[in-house]
């Protein structure tokens, strides 16, 4: 949580997000291999502008541009950082063999940034973070500062950047519109930034093709990047890449699914588009116009001005009433990363589902997964309309094995999480389809009762966890989080506390298995088997 909530208090995540990066732990090999004499800080004089760099996800469209604008005296460099309409003042920035290295100060005060200068001077590769926050590297270009005023000048721009009267806590009442956790998919996994109106039809396309719509993925969510400037009246309108909102909508209506959309309690969002700050009911009226079923809301800027749990309730709720005022139906589905016990309020400010964490696919992606079985929210605030939120999922994205995509699901579905995929439907592999199509698995995960599962033993790095069902029937998952297979044995009527079942299956396998006293099975390296006891 130490490494979410300072780089969140800055929103630098957002830089990872930004380029379309993952943030390596550790010092970028570039940086330690860099030439041993010091370029003279001289060189970085003038205007540098934040780039898209390398990955298809890092096409930034209607976003805030960031930029650097630094000046030298021969002895040092001042100047300054724009980052999604904060500045925060440079200092103490020194050469060293291995290139630059300078501190942003400002609210809140503590980044550490290493850069290098590359090709000829031309661009800036950045570092920002150190080895306790973790690193995230981005690129800037030398603009003249003509070329940057001009960007600037066309960019959208963040209004209400202070803190602003708080509404006294109450509660909301939230309606039971998320029975079971909602299934379904969202852009940011796969297209980051790049998202557009071709990709989200091409994927509602994909849902009902695939099957997928019928098997239980029913929201279409297009999280952050869609948003263009306010208008004079302040109503927010999409940009470039979304030219008729309302068309895409119905397209997807049209579909048999629904509409998930993003948006931020700050005014910016984690990448720099512009957020819902003093505009919450302008904006929930926006969305119910345009036919939106639910709403992702990303806590990011908002931990520039606002600290405490009230104040973060009190943002929350303050949506909570808008969206509910619009007399549509709309799922709220709160992220703030499962800060201040969120599942003991979630409820309250009209929330159905909330994260537990932080981002699943920032930096290593096993050590993400591994990470969710000790974070998973308080099952006890579990139930309809009140899910801890794992994260969107993975499977289908390069980054684990083909045993670890299904340990993945199989701890999303004990922890009754919502299951929304991240994947590109239209590449996706006859066996990711066939591991997130499972019918059996998604009957647990969506089964109506609404309890999360939970760890009920743990013998070094396996474990059991078991979640009871509706029809009075058990799952259980056991889960090998170790480097090496390991035999794993449930012994009916003993700890795991389920009686010996008259009928036993293999879930992932969909086969019955003989009943005996107790269920032995190898389990593989980070691998996971699911029973369901009858
Ligand atoms: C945060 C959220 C992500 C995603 C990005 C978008 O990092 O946790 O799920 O919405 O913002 O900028």
């Amino acid at each position: 949580m130490r490494m979410r909530k300072v780089l969140g208090a800055i929103g630098i995540a957002a830089v990872g997000g930004l380029i379309g990066v993952t943030a390596p732990m550790g010092m970028s090999p570039a940086v330690a291999q860099a030439a041993a004499t010091p370029q003279p800080l001289a060189s970085l004089d003038g205007s540098w502008l934040v780039v898209p760099r390398r990955t298809p996800g890092s096409v930034a469209i209607g976003g805030i541009p960031r930029s650097f604008v630094l000046s030298s005296d021969g002895r040092t460099v001042t100047g300054e950082f724009r980052f999604n309409g904060w500045v925060y003042p440079i200092a103490n920035m020194v050469a060293r063999p291995d290139g630059f290295a300078f501190d942003l100060t400002g609210k809140p005060p503590f980044v550490k940034m290493r850069a290098k200068l590359s090709a000829g001077g031309r661009f800036l590769d950045v570092w920002i973070g150190d080895e306790v926050v973790g690193v995230a590297p981005f690129l800037a270009r030398r603009v003249t500062p003509a070329e940057l005023a001009t960007v600037e000048r066309d960019a959208p721009r963040p209004d209400n950047m202070t803190k602003l009267p708080l509404p006294a806590l109450h509660d909301v009442g939230v309606k039971n519109l998320a029975p079971t956790p909602p299934m379904g998919w969202n852009s940011w996994n796969v297209f980051r930034e790049a998202v557009d109106d071709a990709a989200v039809r091409a994927m509602a396309d994909r849902l009902v093709a695939t099957g997928l719509r019928d098997a239980g993925y029913r929201y279409v969510t297009i999280d952050d990047g869609w948003q263009g400037k306010r208008d004079a009246a302040g109503v927010l309108h999409p940009n470039a890449k979304f030219p008729d909102m309302k068309g895409l909508v119905d397209y997807i209506h049209a579909r048999g699914l629904k509409v998930g959309i993003y948006s931020s309690p700050g005014p910016v969002t984690c990448t720099g588009y512009i957020g819902s700050h003093g505009h919450e009911k302008q904006d929930a009226k926006t969305y119910a116009a345009w036919g939106v079923d639910l709403l992702k809301y990303d806590w990011c800027s908002a931990s520039n001005i606002y600290d405490t749990k009230t104040e973060m309730q009190a943002q929350y709720q303050k949506m909570g009433d808008a969206l509910a005022e619009t007399g549509r139906a709309i799922v709220y589905s709160l992220c703030q990363y499962g800060l201040f016990d969120v599942g003991s309020w979630g409820n309250r400010v009209g929330g159905h589902l909330w994260r537990t964490g932080g981002d699943s696919i920032e930096g290593d992606l096993w050590h993400a997964i591994d990470f969710r079985f000790d974070h998973n929210g308080n099952a006890a605030h579990a139930g309809p309309s009140a899910w801890n939120d794992a994260d969107m999922m993975l499977v289908g994205i390069d980054g684990l094995t083909p045993e670890e995509y299904r340990t993945h699901y199989t701890l999303w579905t004990m922890a009754a999480s919502p299951i929304i995929l991240g994947n590109d439907l239209r590449t996706m592999t006859p066996a990711t389809k066939a591991l997130v199509a499972n019918r059996e698995v998604i009957a647990i995960d969506q089964d109506p009762l609404g309890i999360q599962g939970r760890r009920v033993s743990q013998d070094g790095k396996t474990e059991i966890w078991t979640k009871r069902l509706a029809d009075g029937s058990t799952a259980v998952a056991l889960f090998n989080r170790g480097d090496a297979p390991a035999a794993m044995t449930v012994r009916w009527g003993g700890a795991v506390g389920v009686a010996q079942p008259k009928m036993l299956r293999d879930v992932w396998r969909g086969a019955d298995l003989p009943v005996r006293p107790s269920y032995t099975t190898t389990v593989p390296r980070h691998g996971a088997i699911l029973l369901r006891a009858f």
